[in-house]
């Protein structure tokens, strides 16, 4: 089975989604709207959770793609209808965890598609979480007694889901070049951990710049507070976009 193609990355500012983390709906939309280069936002658990499907649209009617990272997880029937709803809102990315299952991951991907052509959209790209982040290896073998090391672990759900007929990855930046070397395009990468040179490091441990991360193999990057909490974040995104039309 062949997941959606996602929408070739051309233009820089198309690889740069910018986590709305911590806004209200009104500021998020505020925030949105200031930067002339942004062209895609990600609408977390915390926003959606708040502000409800309405704030996906308000966004899409401001001109911005959305990347609804929901991280959906449960039985084939439920998956699929989350999925089939965020693709009516119009979301262009969606998250789901690999761990859900091949079962539930088709049944996801053909409802996404189901939900866009019924809505008359474009079918999103499901992207896959393989191994949250916060994990860490011994933690996880201890907690969830999985005795397989991460690092074969992470391809080994994210080759899940590949077969499955998801379009893609969420990834670190640590697992982008292992993933990409296995998954070739149009299978999209999405890095979150993005720190450009010289950017307060905050809770992310094990980062890349914008351009090692698409040197690396990324698709698309999710950047947040180098953004969002940046003193102009105009200019923070408009730099990012330079880096990257710089190595391209
Ligand atoms: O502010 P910062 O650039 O660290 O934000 C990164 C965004 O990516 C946040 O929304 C965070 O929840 C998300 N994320 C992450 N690491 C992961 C997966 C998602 O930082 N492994």
């Amino acid at each position: 089975m062949v997941g959606a193609s996602p929408t070739p990355v051309l233009d820089p500012a198309d690889r740069v989604i910018v986590a709305l983390d911590g806004m209200d709906a009104d500021r998020a939309l505020a925030f949105a709207a200031a930067l002339p280069r942004l062209r895609w936002v990600k609408v977390g658990l915390e926003l959606f959770v708040a502000a409800g499907p309405p704030v996906l649209q308000r966004l899409r009617d401001q001109g911005q793609r959305v990347f609804l990272d929901l991280k959906f997880h449960d039985i084939p029937a439920t998956m699929a209808g989350a999925c089939r709803s965020a693709a009516r809102l119009g979301a262009e990315l969606i998250t789901v965890h690999a761990c859900a299952g091949t079962e539930a991951l088709q049944a996801a991907q053909a409802a996404a598609q189901e939900g866009a052509a019924t809505a008359g959209l474009p079918a999103p790209t499901l992207l896959a979480v393989t191994v949250l982040t916060s994990w860490e290896q011994r933690r996880f073998a201890e907690e969830l007694a999985i005795a397989e090391p991460l690092q074969q672990y992470v391809p080994r759900l994210a080759q899940l889901a590949a077969q499955a007929g998801i379009g893609g990855c969420v990834c670190s930046p640590l697992e982008v070049a292992q993933l990409r070397a296995i998954h070739s395009e149009p299978f999209h990468l999405v890095t979150p951990g993005i720190r450009p040179a010289g950017a307060p490091l905050g809770d992310q441990q094990r980062v890349m710049t914008p351009a090692q991360a698409v040197a690396a193999g990324a698709s698309q990057l999710v950047i947040g507070r180098p953004i969002t909490a940046a003193l102009d974040p105009a200019a923070a995104l408009e730099a990012c976009c330079a880096e990257l039309a710089a190595c391209s």
